[in-house]
């Protein structure tokens, strides 16, 4: 009951992270409010979770000011939503073709998306003067990605303006964290689709996580435990913090100098 008596937002939590974030919530005792774009699964998840829904696109504006009438005061809000602009299909996303539309696409539900649930979680916590934002960032926010630069410009962003809230906040005089969460490959629905079905999804699962030091996909629910530990008093004096969750994979580096041969 870490979250025992706390009101909790997080977007985009139809399925996925989001999804085990806010059932890891409900599991310490939280009120926990569903937000997505996608009202079917999320409805479904809300009520499979004993929670409330609403419909929020993150990146409209509009939406946040009519959520901001129904949930006016929080204690925790997740900026989860977010898109790799893949989603329907392969498109060029490298700095040399990606279009300006796809860029400003991408940026607008992850990076937007991120500022608005920001802003209105500093109005609902500001009167306050206390709470916690926890940003889903990713890997590709730390490093570059080629072949997906929006993603990765849009995920950068969100970790320096993580850090910008934190220090706001500080000034203020406001104990409201803000600190940043980094995954690495975390096995949801967008990644099923890459690996499918068949007697050799193993070895391609295999193949994706090979310079992965811990050699496998993280779980939604790893990155739950780590959510649930900031929105909980525990980390009351964490802020401004980017937490990588990768199995290893930033603690070194697959193009360093090789070790020296076995004996
Ligand atoms: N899965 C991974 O490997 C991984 C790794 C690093 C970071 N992340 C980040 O974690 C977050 C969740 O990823 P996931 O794997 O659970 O993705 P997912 O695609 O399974 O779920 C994303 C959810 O966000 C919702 N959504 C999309 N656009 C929205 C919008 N405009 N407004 C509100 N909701 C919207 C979708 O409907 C969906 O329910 C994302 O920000 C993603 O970038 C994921």
């Amino acid at each position: 009951m870490r979250l025992r008596a706390k009101t909790c937002v997080v977007t985009g939590a139809a399925r996925g992270i989001g999804r085990a974030i806010a059932e890891a919530f409900v599991a310490e005792g939280a009120r926990v409010v569903l937000t997505d774009i996608d009202e079917e699964i999320g409805r479904a998840t809300a009520a499979a979770l004993g929670c409330e829904f609403h419909r929020l696109d993150v990146g409209e504006e509009a939406d946040w000011t009519a959520f901001a009438a129904r949930v006016p005061a929080l204690d925790v809000l997740v900026n989860n939503a977010g898109i790799t602009g893949f989603e329907d299909g392969p498109a060029s996303h490298d700095p040399e073709h990606a279009s300006l539309e796809e860029w400003h696409r991408v940026h607008r539900v992850n990076l937007d998306g991120t500022f608005l649930g920001c802003r209105y979680a500093l109005a609902a916590m500001g009167p306050r003067g206390t709470g916690s934002i926890i940003n889903i960032s990713s890997r590709s926010g730390l490093v570059g990605i080629p072949f997906a630069a929006a993603y990765a410009s849009s995920k950068a962003a969100i970790r320096n303006h993580s850090k910008s809230v934190a220090l706001y906040c500080a000034a203020k005089g406001w104990q409201i964290r803000c600190n940043s969460i980094h995954p690495a490959a975390i096995l949801t629905d967008m990644w099923e689709a890459l690996i499918g079905d068949g007697p050799d999804r193993d070895a391609r699962m295999a193949a994706m996580v090979a310079d992965t030091p811990l050699k496998r996909f993280g779980l939604p629910s790893e990155v739950a435990a780590l959510a649930v530990l900031l929105a909980s008093d525990e980390a009351t004096y964490m802020t401004g913090a980017e937490l990588t969750l990768d199995g290893g994979l930033l603690a070194g580096s697959a193009a360093s100098p090789g070790s020296p041969p076995e004996d």
